[in-house]
């Protein structure tokens, strides 16, 4: 039987500034975003029935058609008008819920994947236009190369790979609903970093420079609601992280290491009272196919 296999990576915000409200609900956003070696797993096998099943081990996500999966693979196949259907299983390791793309890098993941499958065999700039439809991250995972991001977050431009560096994640245990920390946001207290000069300092290779300016505009509302995120903030400063910011809607909160050694000893000040942390490194996945 022919198994294919494709890997999620989890996305990381390391700047994001919201530009303003848009006529269709949605917020235009100027950020930077790189992915990290925290990933789920996917594999995808053949059905002659034309149907879509999937398998998940993960019991907090939905099963119906406001899973990004199944979004995706519906798409897929009626955009191709593909008359095979597939078995999708889904090994969850990004948090749900913690603004870190996990479902949007599900549904790029079984693009890719049933692309191959199902030998559609298109490029991922028209796997994109696909994405765009299923969520404002889609687009960015299909590639998980450093990036970025204008419009909804969809517009990319690709940068170098983040310099060496070692992202600690901290998830407290609540999950965010995105649209709640969009509706929360007040424009006037904006912006609270800038992500052009983060920008810059990945062009250049500049460590220091992406650490002074890190920062997410939507980090006071989530901290609002979850205000957890202060305590984590303050350890990871503490230690001595590089810099520290939240990523996408939250609360994933992010300390920047270039050191190991301080990366281990914030976690072990973290663990006390914070049950997910991660310990992650970027990862510069591709701009195409051919790379
Ligand atoms: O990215 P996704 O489409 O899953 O976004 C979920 C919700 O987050 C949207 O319905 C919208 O309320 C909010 N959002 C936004 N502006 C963005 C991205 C998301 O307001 N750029």
């Amino acid at each position: 039987m022919v198994e294919v296999k494709e890997t999620a990576w989890g996305k990381i915000n390391i700047a994001l500034n919201i530009q303003g409200s848009r006529m269709d609900g949605y917020h235009d956003v100027q950020t930077v975003m790189t992915s990290v070696d925290l990933a789920d797993h996917l594999s995808f096998s053949l059905r002659e029935d034309g149907k879509i099943q999937l398998e998940m081990d993960n019991s907090f996500l939905p099963r119906d058609g406001r899973n990004y999966i199944l979004q995706a693979a519906t798409l897929l196949q009626e955009t191709y008008g593909i008359v095979q259907g597939a078995n999708i299983s889904l090994y969850k390791k990004i948090p749900v819920s913690a603004g870190m793309g996990g479902g949007s890098s599900d549904a790029a993941a079984t693009l890719r994947g049933l692309n191959r499958l199902w030998q559609i065999n298109a490029p991922l700039e028209e796997l994109a236009r696909i994405g765009a439809d299923i969520g404002s991250d889609v687009v960015y995972c299909l590639y998980s190369s450093t990036a970025y991001a204008e419009g909804i977050g969809n517009e990319l431009t690709f940068l170098p790979k983040m310099p060496h560096c070692y992202l600690l994640l901290a998830k407290p245990a609540v999950s965010i609903s995105t649209p709640k920390v969009f509706q929360a946001l007040s424009l006037e207290s904006l912006p609270i970093c800038e992500v052009q000069k983060v920008r810059e300092g990945i062009e250049m290779g500049d460590y220091a420079e992406i650490c002074h300016y890190a920062g997410n505009d939507l980090e006071p509302v989530t901290t609002q609601l979850c205000p957890e995120l202060l305590r984590i903030r303050k350890t990871l400063e503490k230690v001595g992280a590089d810099a520290v910011f939240m990523s996408g809607t939250g609360p994933t909160m992010v300390g920047l290491f270039k050191k190991e050694q301080k990366a281990q000893r914030a976690m072990n000040a973290l663990r006390g009272f914070c049950k997910e942390i991660y310990l992650t490194r970027p990862v510069h996945q591709r701009r195409n196919e051919d790379e």
